[in-house]
């Protein structure tokens, strides 16, 4: 199975041509994440020369928007699909100042440490990756492999998906005549609450951010039921979609949270 998921993220990458959607059709949700992300690094006021490590890279496109926004930031993005580290890699080329501070390379994050020879970072991200992990078991080894190559004070910033956002989005959706969205076949959420409990065996500080709750309410309730009526497919371009990122928050109706875990200064 592990290796069925990972040849279905190089033919997404083979079939992207380069555009935004090698790793996400939901590019607005993305723009979403890219400014949760920027703002939580952002505050974490790291010295000039900062590292960080993107696990789970994909097209880089992420990447790259966190590098040209945190300028003091020296950035390794790295991804088991080499289809994906060449688009990454082609995203570098086109942009000649991040190159000297930005790197791209094929790891994998169940091999960690060996992907980065044991260098360690002062931030390590994830967004939507380790939810590619085939057992809870494997995806919590993974945040122990991230926790011990964190410098002492460093921060996992992890941007993955929780079975209870996926439930209260889908008891809303039924409360207006839609059918369930199922857990896609290659991904395994967490829980919420055995996320907290593991991660706070390598972290002094565990935190959830749901910051795309009203985004989920308004597209994947509002807009699905709207185009249930009209019988229209939902569509990832609609004004709607545009337009969720900048409503305010509210609810936990989203599958995507941000969990920020501190490590202490031992
Ligand atoms: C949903 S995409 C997200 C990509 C990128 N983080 C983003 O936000 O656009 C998931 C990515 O994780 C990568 N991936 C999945 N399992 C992995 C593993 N075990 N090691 C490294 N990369 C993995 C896939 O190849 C894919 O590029």
């Amino acid at each position: 199975m592990a290796e069925k998921i990972r040849q279905y993220w190089q033919q997404r990458a083979a079939e992207s041509n380069g555009d935004v959607t090698a790793t996400t059709n939901d590019v607005y949700l993305r723009e979403l994440e890219h400014a949760t992300v920027t703002e939580a690094l952002r505050s974490f006021d790291l010295p000039g020369g900062a590292t960080m490590l993107d696990v789970g890279c994909g097209d880089g496109y992420t990447t790259l928007h966190v590098a040209r926004n945190l300028p003091r930031f020296d950035v390794t993005g790295i991804d088991y699909a080499d289809a994906m580290v060449e688009l990454a890699a082609q995203r570098l080329a086109d942009s000649p100042d991040l190159q000297q501070r930005v790197r791209f390379q094929q790891g994998d994050a169940t091999a960690l440490r060996q992907a980065v020879g044991g260098v360690r970072f002062d931030v390590i991200m994830t967004t939507r990756c380790l939810i590619n992990l085939e057992t809870p078991d494997a995806q919590h080894a993974a945040i122990g492999d991230i926790a011990s190559l964190l410098k002492p004070g460093g921060r996992y910033v992890a941007v993955e998906n929780f079975v209870e956002g996926q439930d209260a989005m889908n008891i809303a959706r039924a409360a207006v005549g839609l059918p369930e969205i199922p857990v896609r076949w290659h991904n395994l959420f967490f829980r919420e609450d055995e996320f907290r409990e593991r991660a706070g065996e390598h972290f002094e500080r565990v935190t959830f951010h749901d910051f795309a709750s009203a985004y989920y309410y308004a597209t994947r309730v509002v807009y699905s039921a709207m185009c249930q009526v009209r019988g229209e497919q939902p569509d990832y371009q609609h004004d709607i979609h545009r337009l969720a990122p900048k409503l305010p928050p509210f609810g936990n109706f989203s599958p995507i949270r941000m969990v920020i875990c501190e490590r202490g200064n031992r």
